[in-house]
């Protein structure tokens, strides 16, 4: 089952008016390039027209639109192309092994391999049974259910901009027998509307500070959900580590500031967790 974002209409902030000719062939030379060519059109325009407002046409934007989406997306590797073909052509034994050996091709469910069975009693400890689970901006992470009791008809509900990580997030979830819902949805813009259950914010609020300041603090006061986990990555990619729990502490308490969500800290093995509910 699909969930699809409204086509957006991008009106940046400052900077020039941007001509719809001059944006389309800004984002067909961006989307030119393969790591480029697997990501969400609109999420591609949203970033270029940006750039372009305030860079004005040329190479240097090109350049500058692909070095924002590497940040938020590219720079955490993609499945491979034939990975929805082997999850559902994969036996009933099978599909746990080849589930974890394709987590193991995303940056973030690679770090938290080690936790991750850990990770999701964590996360569900003292919270009644969901109904639902609104994964947003969720890379591999569906792909971690065989590390947990979860009745198939909780509905599962995964969201990115990624395409390649979409049509293996839908394979994944239809072999396993989850109820889902799996949908193309660009953070920038909003969350999907409704209220949530359980939302998992995993490891996203600084992507989304590097496609926009502040979007992060956008997005949570728009979030209508009972209960969100938000966790933030202790070890930059390139395996720094200074100061990153302090910082994010900070940026999670202003993020929140002055909104009715209680934070209580969350113990997870290998990156920092929050759990807000509704105050
Ligand atoms: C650091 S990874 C985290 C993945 C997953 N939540 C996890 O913890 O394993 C960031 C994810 O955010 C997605 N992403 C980046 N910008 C986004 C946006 N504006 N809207 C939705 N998803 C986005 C990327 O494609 C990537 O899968």
């Amino acid at each position: 089952m699909h969930a699809a974002q409204p086509a957006l209409s991008y009106a940046p902030d400052g900077g020039a008016a941007v001509s719809d000719e001059a944006l389309a062939a800004l984002v067909e030379q961006v989307r030119a390039g393969r790591e480029y060519a697997a990501l969400a059109p609109d999420f591609v325009i949203g970033i270029a027209a940006v750039e372009l407002a305030h860079r004005g046409p040329g190479k240097a934007t090109t350049k500058a639109v692909r070095s924002r989406l590497h940040q938020m997306v590219g720079a955490y590797e993609a499945p491979p192309a034939d990975a929805p073909a082997r999850l559902a052509a994969a036996s009933d034994e099978e599909l746990p092994a080849l589930a974890a050996q394709l987590r193991g091709r995303h940056a973030s469910t690679r770090e938290r391999e080690a936790a991750a069975a850990d990770f999701w009693s964590a996360v569900l400890a003292d919270l009644p049974q969901p109904v639902s689970i609104t994964d947003l901006a969720c890379g591999l992470q569906p792909l971690s259910l065989p590390l947990v009791d979860l009745p198939r008809d909780v509905l599962y509900r995964a969201f990115d901009v990624h395409l390649g990580i979409l049509a293996t997030a839908e394979a994944f979830l239809q072999r396993w027998g989850q109820t889902h819902e799996v949908g193309s949805w660009d953070l920038l813009a909003g969350p999907p509307p409704g209220g949530h259950d359980l939302v998992l914010l995993l490891k996203t609020l600084p992507c989304l500070e590097q496609g926009r300041r502040g979007a992060g603090r956008a997005l949570l006061a728009a979030l209508e959900a009972q209960t969100v986990i938000v966790t933030y990555p202790l070890r930059s990619l390139g395996g720094r580590q200074v100061g990153m729990a302090d910082h994010y502490r900070q940026q999670l308490a202003a993020s929140v500031d002055g909104m009715p969500w209680r934070v209580e800290p969350l113990d997870l093995r290998g990156e920092l967790g929050f759990r807000l509910r509704r105050a």
